[in-house]
């Protein structure tokens, strides 16, 4: 199980009484403190991605912007984080908008997505001076131009274009290809330009394309890269535009399971920093600002969830399944993806692996299944067990089915634990409803 430790934290590590010990917390005291399921951030980790993010790309293209994609999990504590590491927001939505508002997130360093945005939203954005908008549509353009016609600003807008390019991932987090609903495709990228140009209340710095998530190779960059560099140079010939922001999306992988590695951050930034250097060359295009958008890369293996195992059941010649108190509610990614993990119990870390298990959560669905086939320690109701890479799109796409209670989240930093969201209550779950 020790090799597992490979998948947590840095610095994670087991204590005297055979206990995991992340952020320099014993794992089993904060579930018992705070309850199960239990979602922990290790502050360190954290910082560490969005500082390599930044030395990584930085070093080989200067003038590198490193843009927290907050769909992978925002809140007010990680937001605050993200400001004092220096990093901008993407946001794809008022809300995730309001969430960076509400801690006095520099608006100027947010990129505004959606390939739906509503007017509330884009006239709230220009209201609060958002930095930049990614128009996605030739409707969003329009209706930007007159939303910022009415308020009398010129945002700074970009266009979001589809490569066409295959980034070998799930299909659902494929979005580069050409049969997406996100962006122009790129045989109507001329129109966008030539009328994103000639729209009187927006001025068009740059293009934006995101192939996709979870992407292990560095390929797909490159290739997506020379589209658009190649597009952008025959606009400049057409309309006279210039490319002044290049920003290339987020997708960096990350491993999940000690089977499946994937590049280092430096493999990506070497791919990604010497095709737009090689191909502006080519192009002769001067440099653009580079703008990069990791979700993923930066918050998954600095979470951990705990779960408390409770029901376990042995259906001899079978399987065996062990039920934890959290699931599908908190992590859908395993039903919906096919997403793998592992764990550890975070009583038993030093203990011998003997039993192949199932790890099955408390929804109604036969469906939640957290990990299918690993092996564990023997388990007894009340233990531990710890799931790593949990920090990417578990919480933000975590649901009430069942009516539960979405889990408490907690930030740990040097043997400190500091309660960043609170566990759900029922009230929380029926404050909406009238009667
Ligand atoms: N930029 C744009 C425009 C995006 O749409 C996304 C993710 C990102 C950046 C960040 O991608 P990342 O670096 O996190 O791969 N729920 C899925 C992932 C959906 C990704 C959506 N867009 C999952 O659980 O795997």
């Amino acid at each position: 199980m020790i090799a597992r430790l490979s998948l947590f934290p840095a610095k994670t590590r087991v204590n005297e009484r055979g206990h995991l010990v992340i952020g320099g917390c014993d794992a089993v005291a904060l579930a018992s403190e705070f309850g199960t399921p239990l979602y922990l951030f290790d502050e360190a980790s954290l910082r560490s991605q969005c500082a390599r993010f930044k030395t990584e790309f930085g070093q080989r293209y200067a003038d590198t912007a490193v843009i927290y994609a907050s769909k992978a999990f925002i809140n007010k504590a990680l937001a605050a984080i993200f400001n004092q590491e220096g990093l901008g927001l993407d946001v794809v939505s008022g809300g995730e908008l309001g969430i960076a508002q509400s801690v006095g997130f520099p608006l100027a360093r947010v990129y505004f997505h959606g390939n739906n945005k509503t007017a509330e939203e884009l006239t709230q954005a220009l209201e609060w001076g958002v930095g930049h908008i990614v128009v996605d549509n030739l409707g969003e353009l329009r209706l930007l131009n007159e939303i910022a016609a009415k308020q009398g600003g010129k945002p700074d807008i970009l266009l979001r274009i589809s490569p066409g390019i295959d980034p070998h991932t799930h299909r659902y987090i494929a979005t580069g290809v050409t049969d997406t609903k996100f962006g122009f495709p790129l045989a109507d990228g001329g129109e966008a330009v030539a009328q994103a140009m000639s729209a009187p209340n927006l001025n068009l710095v740059g293009l934006h394309f995101h192939i996709g998530s979870l992407i292990t190779e560095v390929k797909p960059y490159e290739q997506a890269i020379e589209v658009m560099l190649n597009f952008a140079a025959e606009m400049r010939l057409k309309y006279g535009f210039e490319l002044s922001e290049l920003n290339i999306g987020g997708g960096f992988a990350v491993s999940y399971t000690r089977d499946t590695p994937v590049p280092p951050v430096s493999a990506y930034a070497e791919a990604i920093t010497s095709r737009v250097i090689t191909g502006c060359r080519e192009q002769g295009l001067a440099l653009p600002r580079l703008i990069i958008e990791p979700g993923r890369a930066i918050v998954a293996t600095a979470g951990v969830a705990l779960y408390r195992v409770g029901a376990i059941k042995g259906i001899p010649g079978v399987r065996n399944y062990v039920a934890v108190d959290g699931g599908m509610g908190d992590n859908i990614r395993p039903a919906l993806y096919g997403a793998r993990y592992e764990a550890v119990v975070a009583n038993k870390v030093w203990e011998k692996t003997t039993t192949k298990i199932t790890i099955v959560g408390r929804f109604c669905e036969s469906g939640d299944i957290l990990i299918r086939d690993i092996t564990l320690p023997q388990l007894t109701a009340g233990d531990i067990i710890a799931v790593p890479g949990s920090g990417a799109y578990c919480l933000p796409m975590a649901s009430n089915y069942n009516a539960s209670f979405r889990p408490a989240v907690v930030l740990v930093r040097v043997g400190n634990a500091r309660l960043i969201r609170r566990r759900e209550t029922l009230d929380d779950i029926t404050r909406c409803d009238l009667v």
